[in-house]
């Protein structure tokens, strides 16, 4: 059977208690909705409260450290995410590659703490625009995969792939439907060869400026399993426009 799609908003670091009524808003909406999985990442002072507030969405983080605890300042351990009331974290999102330096190997490594902790994972991808430009976004992607994907018993169970090109996030800019058709055959071809055939299953979600207008065109493409969103999730009418689209 088909897995529902799934639209997850990334609220990246914006919010303070007052967001807790659009998850409120968000949550009550989704009942409307059960044919798609609704899922938010508030920022991790809002994750207790935010788990709180709602009863059917899902609830995660945006990152965790690799390690279960230590001497880490600022850091936030994949336990702690759990404890929290998480049921989920993001990894790799190209904010921390690029502003935080983590390499594949980093995101792997929070990956896999992420599943022994027993948080499923949206591990993020996806190719600069001048990585595109030189025709090598396929060729980042698969490697970066090949990298990160985490190794663990069991991984696939709880895995899901966002790609995001990073040239499309914040932007307004969206690759073609053909670009974004191709590029999740590729993810396909990719986690088939890394998991076997439970790689067939798992599910790719788009990232980088999706809205209402663009979500029903996005979600309709093939091996398209869903959505991750960062600022048309800030509201609960943006971001429940794309869960009515899918
Ligand atoms: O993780 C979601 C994100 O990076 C996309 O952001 O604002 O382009 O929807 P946005």
């Amino acid at each position: 059977m088909a897995a529902l799609p799934y639209i997850v908003g990334n609220w990246k670091m914006n919010g303070t208690r007052a967001m807790l009524n659009e998850a409120r808003a968000i949550d009550r909406a989704a009942a409307r909705f059960p044919k798609v999985q609704v899922a938010v990442a508030p920022p991790a002072t809002l994750l207790y409260r935010t788990r709180d507030a709602v009863e059917l969405i899902g609830v995660g983080g945006q990152d965790c450290h690799h390690k279960e605890s230590g001497a880490f300042t600022g850091d936030i351990s994949a336990p702690m995410l759990k404890d929290a009331g998480a049921d989920f974290t993001l990894v790799g999102h190209s904010e921390r590659r690029e502003y935080h330096s983590e390499s594949d190997a980093d995101v792997k490594a929070k990956a896999e703490a992420a599943l022994s902790a027993g948080l499923a994972v949206i591990l993020c991808v996806g190719e600069t625009e001048s990585q595109r430009d030189a025709g090598d976004a396929e060729a980042v992607v698969g490697s970066q995969l090949e990298g990160s994907c985490p190794r663990t018993d069991g991984a696939v169970d709880k895995l899901s792939i966002a790609y995001e090109p990073v040239w499309a996030i914040g932007t307004g800019r969206v690759p073609s439907v053909e670009d974004v058709a191709a590029m999740h055959a590729s993810i396909r071809a990719r986690l088939v060869a890394i998991y076997g055939d439970a790689g067939a299953d798992l599910r790719i979600l788009y990232g980088g400026s999706v809205k209402a207008e663009n979500a029903g065109e996005l979600l309709a493409i093939p091996d398209v399993g869903g959505a991750l969103v960062g600022g048309a999730s800030l509201t609960a009418e943006s971001f429940l426009a794309i869960v009515g689209a899918a």
